[in-house]
């Protein structure tokens, strides 16, 4: 697993905005990558970026698809080069690139995280699935898997959600022990699981009644369910006229377009929040 320390570069009272899933060199790609990239700056939030900056594939592999393909980016570097293009303007709030499923395919050809670090002439952490990072006086957990879907079909949107919700605890509960947040990047859709508070009686005759609180585990092991929980989202729509992306294919629920933030109390994880776009 890797592992990056930001702890100097948090703000204590600021917020870090997790952002993934740009999928550069496809015609179903959002603009509102550069509304979120301005909302951020504009609160001058720190920025991880999940991963599948690039939808890295060229004519010549078996799934490219004329339809959904953007002519201007047949090769993986001009794809690069487009997504560092868009990140430009937020290159200074940037703490880490993250690798996905997407990148990891051309892994033999091109390190694409580490072509846009280059192409944004910054210095961070790059090219990892797994990222930990402190923030703050917490710990952060942000992994983006080779495969993983996330399509509840309860009856309805509410149990859907939360659904998705107790499956990415599932998937992330065991990676690590000690974070305050866990997060995932790949499935496109925007969730977000609070800390759970749970009735505990104490005292010799049981007759106190508590409420657990993300506080009672601070420097512990934190409970699984006394964490945050989320999937960052996409910049990639679905159901555009005439393409025929993966989502359409499948026929999944339409991908969410958006981005999470975390916000940060006197160093602590305050709140976790989906910006929807
Ligand atoms: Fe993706």
């Amino acid at each position: 697993m890797d592992f990056c320390n930001f702890e100097k570069q948090v703000p204590r009272n600021g917020i870090v905005s997790l952002l993934s899933d740009f999928h550069e060199g496809l015609i179903c790609q959002s603009d509102e990558i550069g509304t979120a990239l301005d909302m951020c700056m504009s609160k001058n939030s720190k920025i991880i970026i999940g991963g599948d900056l690039t939808e890295s594939r060229t004519p010549d592999h078996p799934y490219y698809d004329l339809t959904v393909a953007d002519g201007r980016y047949d090769t993986i570097q001009a794809q690069c080069e487009g997504i560092a293009k868009k990140l430009y303007p937020a290159r200074k709030n940037i703490l880490a690139i993250m690798a996905g499923n997407h990148e990891r395919c051309v892994r033999n050809v091109m390190n694409v995280s580490k072509e846009v670090v280059k192409d944004l002439g910054i210095d961070v952490p790059y090219g990892m699935v797994t990222l930990k990072a402190k923030i703050g006086d917490d710990s952060l957990l942000y992994f983006h898997p080779e495969k993983w879907s996330c399509n509840s079909q309860a009856g309805d949107a509410e149990q859907r959600y939360y659904n998705d919700v107790r499956k990415i605890r599932r998937k992330l509960r065991d990676l690590a022990g000690d974070c305050a947040v866990m997060a995932v990047a790949h499935i496109h859709k925007l969730r977000v699981g609070k800390p759970v508070a749970e009735l505990a009686l104490v005292g010799e005759k049981e007759d106190k009644q508590i409420y657990t609180t993300p506080e009672m585990f601070y420097g512990k092991v934190i409970p699984e369910t006394q964490r945050w929980y989320c999937a960052t989202g996409s910049f990639l729509r679905t159901r555009i006229n005439g393409a025929v992306s993966y989502s359409e294919a499948g026929g999944y629920a339409p991908t969410e377009i958006g981005y999470i933030e975390i916000q940060m109390h006197q160093g602590r994880v305050a709140e976790v929040r989906e910006i929807k776009l």
